[in-house]
């Protein structure tokens, strides 16, 4: 194999989309054909992403303002150590969730999505690829097999999924942003997103 360009590869898309699925097969993938290759996932594994997982839990959400310094003192710290030095070092980096989930999801609750964009782009390399993994909100709720004790807010979690996958199609003119149906099944969907990967890498 010729050396190979380091590539960031993002994973997009509603909860229940299939994106975490999609990114970890495409690590396999990667891995099998013998590229030094790394995936990480947003919320991370700083003091911030677990206190961002700590909060998912309560029923109440904190003030946007607050949620919005979370997710971005988060990315700095996964840019920092984990992000840059591998790309630093030729290595692909995966990610399942980057600044466009802070994009969509924190525009859903009222924040502008551009001016997102622009405050993470000052300190996070903007990916070579992007996959939006798009499922319509049912299909997605579905697969995530919501139980009884979630039924309470399942309908204001529909309304805001709605929402935030309509901020993700919003998105499809951005630079390196690929929508993919997500509806079919998990081999179906990661065969589209093989072709694009093996057209963007040296054989
Ligand atoms: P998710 O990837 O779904 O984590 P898990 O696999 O543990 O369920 O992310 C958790 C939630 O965080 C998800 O609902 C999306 C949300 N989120 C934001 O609202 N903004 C962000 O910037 C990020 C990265 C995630």
């Amino acid at each position: 194999m010729q050396k190979q360009k380091p590539l960031l590869i993002v994973f997009e898309g509603i909860d229940g989309s299939g994106k975490t699925s999609l990114s970890r097969m495409l690590f396999s993938y990667l891995q099998e054909k013998g590229c030094d290759v790394l995936w990480f996932r947003e919320p991370g594994d700083s003091q911030w992403g677990r206190k961002i997982r700590e909060l998912a839990n309560l029923k109440d959400s904190i003030p946007i303002d607050e949620e919005l310094e979370y997710f971005i003192k988060d990315r700095q710290w996964n840019v920092r150590n984990n992000i840059s030095p591998n790309l630093k070092q030729d290595k692909t980096v995966i990610l399942d969730r980057y600044y466009f989930s802070t994009a969509c999801y924190q525009g859903a609750r009222g924040l502008d999505m551009e001016e997102i964009i622009k405050k993470n782009t000052t300190f996070a390399p903007v990916p070579n690829i992007t996959f939006i993994i798009d499922v319509d909100v049912d299909t997605a709720l579905k697969r995530i097999k919501l139980n009884r004790e979630q039924e309470v807010k399942l309908f204001e979690k529909k309304d805001f999924l709605r929402k935030v996958r309509e901020n993700y199609l919003k998105l499809s003119g951005h630079l390196n942003i690929h929508v993919i149906d997500g509806s079919p099944d998990l081999p179906t969907v990661f065969d589209l997103i093989k072709n694009k990967i093996d057209r963007a890498l040296p054989d």
